[in-house]
Order: C-alpha cells, then sequence, then structure tokens
C-alpha cells in the first residue's frame, strides 16, 4: 500500500497534508512560477513537512514536466504528486516524470457531475465509469499510490458518486479525493458528503479520502474541517490559499486551526509550524502575490494589537486576546536583522536561514547591494532581505533587462520617463512624455518592447517595512490573451521598483508565450 494509508493505518487520527501550491496555486492567474522558483518553493514545502507535494501537471508543457521531473531529483523527504487526466499519455508523462523521487503518487481525476460529463467531457456515465477504472489501473502499473478525484465532486449526483469512489478504489486507488471544485458546498453539507460516502462506499475503508476545497464563498477552510472531522484523513490545501479563482483552502489557517482548537479537533499532521511565516513569505516573493494585511496566520496585521484596550490585555497577559503565539507560525526572528556594520559572513548565514541556497557569485553581488542599501536605510529586516533576493532571482536569467532610467516628475510638467532596455542584449532607448511619470516610463516600455494586446490590469506599490527609507515593493500585473502574469521589483526609489516590476512582468509575458501549449490550455 501507498506510505500515506500505511501512516493513517497505523495512525488513525493522522492528517496527511497535501499540497498543490506548485500545481493548482500556480495555475492561477498571475502565479506561474520557472523552474527555479518551484525548487526553491519544493525545497521550502519538504522543510515545513509536508507529506505529498503536487509538484504539476506533466503533460501540460514540457516546462511542467521538466519541474516535476527536477522537484522528483530534489525533494528529500515528501511524496512527489504529478496530475493526469484520465488519459494514458498523461499518466505515462506523470509516471516518468515523478520517477526520480523516492515516494511517488500519480493523481488522475475526471469530471463525475451531470453538468461537466454533458457539456465539458460529453460523455455518458457508464464511459467515465469505464474511464475511472482504466485510467487507475493503469496508473497503479508504475506506483502503488495513486489518487483519484472526482472532479466536481460536490455536484455530482450521490449514487453515481458513490459508484464512482467504489469502482476508483476496486481499480487500486489508494487515496480518493472529494473536491468542490467550484467552491460551492457548505460546510456542514460537505461533511454530510464525506459521512455518506463511509457510510455507503463498501470498500472506503481500503483507501483515504480527501478534501479539495476551493475558496469562492470563502469556506473553503470550513469545508476541509469539516470534511476532517466527517473522516477525511487528507487535507489538499495551497500556502496563502492561492489557487483558481479565489483561491484553495489555505494550509496555515487548516494546520493552526487544527493546532489551536485540539480540543474539538484531536487530529495530528506533521507540519513545523515554526516554518509556516516563510514559506509564506517566499511564495509571495516568488509569485509576486501579496498577502492581504488582515489574512488570517500570514497577514501582516494578524498578530498586532492597536487599540488601547487590547494592548493594555496583552501586556497583562497575553492570552486575553491572543489564542496562539506569534512564535507558533515563526514569527518574532523577523525583526530588524543587520545593519550597515554587519559583514558578509552574517550576511551569508541570513539568507541561509532564509533558505536560499545561491551560488557563490550571485551572493558576493547581492551583498554589495545590501551594502548599498544599508548605506541608505538605517535598519535593514528580513523582509528587506526577502525583497533584496527576490529581485536579484528575478533578474539572473531575463531576457529583457533595466539599463538605466531617468525621470522627471513634478508640478511643472510634462513629466518624461527616458528608459534604456536590454533586449536579449540588445540595447534600446525611449523618451517618452506621459500624465505623470508612472504612466510614462510604462509608455516608454511599450515603445521599446511593443506588446500591443498585453493590457495592464494592476499596478501597486507598497512599502516593504516602515520608515520614509523603506524600500518600495511594486506589482504589476498584465492580461494578454485571458492570461494574465504578474511581475514585482523592490527598491529605494518608487519609480526604479515600479519600472522593475514593469520588467518582470514583460518577461514572465515572453516566458508564458513559449510554453503555451493549446493541447492542454484550459484543462
Ligand atoms: O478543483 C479540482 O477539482 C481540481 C482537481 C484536478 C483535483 O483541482
Ligand atoms: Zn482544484
Amino acid at each position: 500500500m501507498s506510505r500515506a494509508y500505511d501512516m493513517v493505518k497505523n495512525e488513525p487520527n493522522r492528517i496527511i497534508i497535501f499540497d498543490t501550491t506548485l500545481r493548482d496555486g500556480e495555475q492561477s492567474p498571475g502565479c506561474a512560477m520557472n523552474l527555479e522558483q518551484k525548487l526553491k518553493m519544493a525545497r521550502v514545502l519538504d522543510q515545513l513537512g509536508v507529506d505529498v507535494i503536487e509538484a504539476g501537471f506533466p503533460i501540460a508543457s514540457p516546462g511542467d514536466f521538466e519541474a516535476v521531473n527536477e522537484i522528483a531529483k530534489v525533494v528529500k523527504n515528501a511524496t512527489i504528486c504529478g496530475l493526469s487526466r484520465a488519459k494514458r499519455a498523461d499518466i505515462e508523462a506523470a509516471a516518468k516524470a515523478i520517477e526520480p523521487a523516492a515516494s511517488r503518487r500519480i493523481h488522475t481525476f475526471i469530471s463525475t457531475s451531470p453538468l461537466h460529463m454533458k457539456h465539458k467531457l460529453q460523455m455518458e456515465p457508464d464511459a467515465v465509469l469505464e474511464a475511472i477504472k482504466d485510467s487507475i489501473t493503469f496508473a497503479r502499473s508504475f506506483t502503488d499510490d495513486v489518487e483519484w478525484s472526482a472532479e466536481d465532486a460536490s455536484r455530482t449526483q450521490k449514487d453515481f458518486l458513490c459508484r464512482s469512489v467504489e469502482s476508483a478504489i476496486n481499480a487500486g486507488a489508494t487515496t480518493i479525493n472529494i473536491p468542490d471544485t467550484v467552491g460551492y458546498a457548505m460546510p456542514d453539507e460537505y461533511a454530510q458528503l464525506i459521512a455518506m460516502l463511509f457510510e455507503r462506499v463498501p470498500n472506503i475503508d481500503q483507501a483515504i479520502i480527501s478534501t479539495h476545497c476551493h475558496n469562492d464563498l470563502g469556506v473553503g477552510v470550513a469545508n476541509s474541517l469539516a470534511g476532517v472531522k466527517a473522516g477525511a484523513r487528507q487535507v489538499e490545501c495551497t500556502i496563502n490559499g492561492i489557487g483558481e479563482r479565489a483561491g484553495n483552502a489555505a494550509m496555515e489557517e487548516i494546520v493552526m486551526a487544527l493546532r489551536t482548537r485540539h480540543d474539538l479537533m484531536p487530529y495530528t499532521n506533521g507540519i513545523e509550524t515554526t516554518r509556516i511565516i516563510k514559506a509564506s513569505r517566499i511564495l509571495s516573493s516568488i509569485t509576486s502575490f501579496s498577502v492581504q494585511p488582515n489574512k488570517a496566520i500570514v497577514g501582516a496585521n494578524a498578530f498586532a494589537h492597536a487599540s488601547g484596550i487590547h494592548q493594555d490585555g496583552m501586556l497583562k497577559n497575553a492570552n486575553t486576546y491572543e489564542i496562539m503565539t506569534p512564535e507558533s507560525v515563526g514569527l518574532g526572528a523577523s525583526k530588524l536583522v543587520m545593519s550597515k556594520h554587519s559583514g558578509s559572513h552574517a550576511f551569508r548565514e541570513r539568507v541561509k536561514e532564509l533558505g536560499y541556497d545561491m551560488e557563490e557569485n550571485s551572493l558576493g553581488e547581492l551583498f554589495t547591494r545590501f551594502k548599498k542599501l544599508a548605506d541608505s536605510k538605517r535598519e535593514v529586516f528580513e523582509d528587506d532581505i526577502i525583497a533584496l533576493i527576490q529581485d536579484h532571482i528575478i533578474g539572473e536569467n531575463d531576457l529583457i533587462k533595466l539599463v538605466s532610467m531617468e525621470v522627471r516628475a513634478g508640478t511643472k510638467g510634462p513629466q518624461t520617463a527616458e528608459i534604456t532596455l536590454s533586449l536579449g542584449g540588445e540595447e534600446k532607448t525611449a523618451k517618452v512624455e506621459g500624465n505623470g511619470p508612472v504612466d510614462a516610463i510604462f509608455k516608454a516600455m511599450r515603445e521599446i518592447f511593443p506588446h500591443p494586446d498585453a493590457e495592464l490590469q494592476l499596478y501597486q506599490v507598497k512599502a516593504v517595512t516602515g520608515g520614509t527609507d523603506a524600500q518600495a515593493e511594486a506589482q504589476v500585473r498584465l492580461e494578454e490573451n485571458g492570461k494574465a502574469v504578474m511581475g514585482s521589483g523592490a527598491d529605494v526609489d518608487t519609480l526604479v521598483a515600479s519600472t522593475k516590476a514593469y520588467v518582470h512582468a514583460l518577461n514572465k509575458l515572453v516566458l508564458r508565450r513559449e510554453s503555451f501549449n493549446p493541447q492542454t490550455e484550459g484543462v
């Protein structure tokens, strides 16, 4: 049997944490990651203690295949999972991609709801049942650990769901996933669905039942926990809750709810919670997807007590307003970390502690940038260093690079920007007037590197830390033919940060065009 199945059989209250940040999360608009970023994130997830990493969808593109394959080579502890439709070619690609991993899982899925079967698959229910049997039997010829998902399970007819689950288990599936694909279910309803399967499917004890709850109505985490209370022993989730549309259930919220309310939910898992904040921050800097300040567990305000009454209570006894400690999620270490007096050794140690393995010359360049930053900024915080590292990583292999810029701003006008970019080594300059300096910068970008079909969907800037000398972190979202990319850039100069963010988004746009695979787009 599979490792996860054995684990739950030995410890019936053990919850398998299945992380799909690199698959369902990465699928969401603007969250695409390159190979290096995926490898970085996979290492972080492994250190965090997740049981299964869904590393990608290998048939989707050569880039996806390579990412799953490389992750399978470097991850030490977690089971590596590749997604596939109920098609032989998908399953073969997934099996090949995960081959180097010590523990391997193939995850195959097909829709079971009347709506999906009729309109998306255009298949009769009997043909779907046949496809379930064939795909799982085929997947089992590559590994003992096969997960099957009933896509749109929460809108599937109960009898048909029971028949599908029973035949999936008979065919050899060791995990059965019950996705609320469109985030439609309510917690008690989802719990009843899981409980119904335990009551009606005769061979249910031969598999682990899993939750996979999208957050369209804001109850993805509540549904997952309700599923666990009804008997599910695997939860599928993502860091920061990233994912299609409103996202997936957020791992940090599930894990901290299980820990904080152990009295109501006496379940265990393998997550080292003190690593949560680091994982969250690394993901947001990699994807340029920032976390809303009031987001549970990982938002900037999650442990901030602003009102006088609360602060007074906290000083007297932290339990008055704190249900979990900031330290339990890894906050607290992220205070003031360095100054301009910090040496190269301390800097390297800090980079390592943050979970980055960098080449010697990259570290050297980064240290020079850190010194420059520390000169202009009195105090350098952990977030500053993460922003610096990300900014450095972003630029390393880019086709388009910012060479120089000069901007004229202020009340007199006209506001202008003169920008020089390097396009694969060839420098091009444009000097443009705009309706304000940012407009001028973005227009110059379009002049140097035309991208008429891409629309600017979002531009925002925030301070990485407090103080007027703080670094600015800018984000730019571009959408081209329905596909969005998100770019970010950091600098003490807000306009430079904005330009870097735009350049980053342009580079992602180029990559996106190169990896576009019409065969699997939209699956
Ligand atoms: O939401 C969903 O149904 C999925 C499946 C592929 C598991 O992501
Ligand atoms: Zn999903």
